[in-house]
Parts: C-alpha cells; structure tokens; sequence
C-alpha cells in the first residue's frame, strides 16, 4: 500500500488494522491553514484545520476509512450507522469502495441536503426515522447486537483509531510541537475523544513535549457535554429535545461523553456553547475574511475561539488551532438563506457599468 501520500495511511503503524485490507479514499492530509486577518483581530496564532477537504467532505472519512478496513478484516456483508449526516454520507461512500451492502437511519426532515444526496447516490439504503438522532442510534445499535449489520457510528473503536490522525497531522505540521490549545464542536463526542487519543499518544512515543488543551463547543440547544463541564462533574444529562441550526451536532445524549469529558478535564482544557446566530455569523466572518467555506456545525469552532477570547479564558498569545469538521456545500440551503439574491441583469457592458462602478 502507498503510504508516501500525504494521507492518514503514512501514520499506519499507530492504525491497529491489517494493511493488507486497507480501504481507502485517500483521506486525511488535509489543510492546515493559518489565518492572520481572524488571529490578528483576537491577539492569538490562529490555525485552521479543513477537514472538509476530505474525500467526501467531512473529518469522518478518516474514521470511515480505519473502520471500513476492519469491516473487511471481520468479513462483514452489511454495514450501517444512524447519522444527522456525514457519518452517512461517507459510510455509503466507502461502503461501495468495498462492495458491501450499506444502511442508514437519518433523523426525518433534519439532514442536510448536500449529505441526503451523497448517501443516495452512493447506494445507501437510506431510511428517514421518525425520531432524532439519538432515537435512532438506539434502534440501528439494537440491530446490531442482533447481528445483523456492522456498527460503524463512532461508538466503535476503530472509527475513533482514524479520526486520532487529525491530532497526529496537527503536531506533524507544527514541526512535532503541540499548540496551545485544539477548539472542535462535539457532537456525539467522538471527534474530540480521538483527536485527545491521537496527541496523547504522540505524547507517549516522545515525539511532542507538551499537550493541547482540548476545548469543545456545543450548540446551546445541545449541550449536555458543557453543562457537565459546568458542573464539574462526568454525569450526564441528555439533552431532552436537542434543537440546532448546526443539525450535524443535534445530539441530545452524546455516546463517547466520558471518553470527552475525560479528554477535556486531563488537558485542562474548555466546554462552552454558542447560539445559532453566533454559529452563522462566524460561518460568514471565516468565509469572507479567510476564504474558508464551512458548515455551520464546523463555524461553532470559531465562534466558540471568539466567545472565549471574550471571556478571557483564551489568554493573548496563545497558539490555537480549530477544527472545521465538514464542507460549506454540505449544507446549500443555510448558505443561500444568509445571502442577498443575485442581481439580474442584461448581459451587457453599460448595464454592467451603470451596477459596478456606481458603488
Ligand atoms: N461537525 C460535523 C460537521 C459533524 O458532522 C459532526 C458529527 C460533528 C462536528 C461532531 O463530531 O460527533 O464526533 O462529536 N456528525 C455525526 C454524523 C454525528 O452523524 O455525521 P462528534
């Protein structure tokens, strides 16, 4: 297998799979962008991590991938996940790589267009629930323990064994140091579990001599994680009817919540929410000022950064880098609705004129 790529694979030794069975999309690798205009304007060295230059737009190509190899390692025939999206759109994806048969269970009428359609088009047997996310990573879980498909929701392990490429790529591109601080929205929590497991094993293997403080960002309307965080404690509360502009992070009772909190508390690191108006502004502010195109979900890294500044828990200085966990165009219809109509106009250099340089 080619791992002279800058790809999640050149990390193989640290992936607990057989590399005979590799499935692959050439995830991983992804742009580790530095962004002076948004660093500047808050006093600290900002970087931004695109994930959603990923094969099929999300960081969960790199989980899909590991986990995909290990579907093929076990000798599975079905595979399936519940998802508010892209889990879905590249598990069908790198289901039809691999020639197995795909199901998923999408909360009704909550999905993303851009996400609805990958996981069609590759082939997914796609089923609306009636019900949110966590009602149907119930049910699709209880079929699994039945036996009847492969659990590929980033409550198995191997998902999380790629997804920790994300804080390897990170450090690696730093020139083996940590930064300061790693900001990423949760979810279902997985996310921020492995990126801790990736760095920390970094850690443990000498190549860094420090670790980042893990900060997660909720939605307000779903955020079971930070009131925990609030509280002190690892006790969840799920978040009853979790509501959210940022539908990829609809989550009311996260899976990996210990696994988070752990990652959070030994770091020494954050939970904070933002509002829905706080996620769209910072989605317009990263795409306008440095040409970053994020969906909302992934906008809640930023937003959370600036809400922090604020509150000067993010000291002047420091060195932080967010994650944008998935593209703009997963979510076309939020993008369009937060912009004015185009002007229509004749195609003609007067007309033109008389619209551009009147300004
Ligand atoms: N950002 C995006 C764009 C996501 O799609 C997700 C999760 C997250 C952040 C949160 O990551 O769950 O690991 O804490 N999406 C899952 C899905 C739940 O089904 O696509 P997490």
């Amino acid at each position: 297998f080619d791992c002279r790529k800058d790809i999640l694979w050149k990390y193989k030794e640290f992936m607990p799979v057989d590399e005979t069975k590799i499935v692959s999309l050439d995830e991983g690798g992804t742009p580790f962008c530095k962004c002076d205009k948004l660093g500047s304007e808050l006093g600290i060295e900002l970087f931004v991590k695109v994930e959603g230059s990923n094969p099929t737009g999300s960081f969960k190509d790199r989980g899909m991938s590991v986990g995909m190899t290990k579907a093929m390692e076990l000798g599975v025939d079905t595979v399936g996940c519940a998802s508010t999206g892209n889990t879905s759109a590249s598990l069908a994806a790198y289901a039809a790589r691999a020639g197995l048969r795909c199901v998923v269970l999408l909360p009704s009428g909550k999905v993303a267009l851009g996400k609805l359609a990958q996981a069609m088009f590759h082939g997914a047997e796609v089923l609306s629930v009636n019900g949110n996310f966590d009602e149907a990573l119930e049910a699709v879980t209880a079929l699994a323990l039945e036996k009847h498909l492969y659990l590929l929701n980033s409550i198995n392990p191997y998902r999380l064994e790629g997804q920790k490429s994300i804080g390897f790529e990170i450090v690696h591109e730093l020139g083996w140091e940590s930064p300061d601080r790693i900001i990423l929205p949760v979810g279902n929590a997985g996310n921020i579990s492995a990126i801790w497991k990736g760095v920390t094993e970094f850690y443990k293997a000498g190549f860094i001599d420090s670790l980042p403080m893990m900060t997660g960002i909720q939605a307000e309307g779903a955020c079971p994680i930070v009131n925990a965080f609030r509280k002190n404690t690892m006790d969840l509360v799920p978040t009853e009817n979790p509501e959210t502009i940022a539908t990829a992070i609809r989550i009311g009772a996260p899976v990996s919540s210990i696994k988070a909190l752990r990652a959070i508390y030994d770091s020494n690191g954050f939970a904070e929410t933002v509002t829905d108006d706080e996620i769209l502004e910072a989605q317009k502010e990263l795409a306008r000022k440095e040409g970053i195109g994020v969906e909302p979900a992934s906008a809640a890294s930023i937003a959370g950064l600036k809400k922090l500044v604020a509150e000067g828990i993010i000291d002047k200085g420091e060195q932080v880098v967010c994650i944008v966990t998935g593209h703009l165009l997963k979510d076309p219809n939020t993008a369009i609705n937060a912009c004015v109509e185009p002007i229509e106009i004749d195609a003609d250099v007067d007309a033109l004129k008389k619209v551009l340089l009147n300004k």
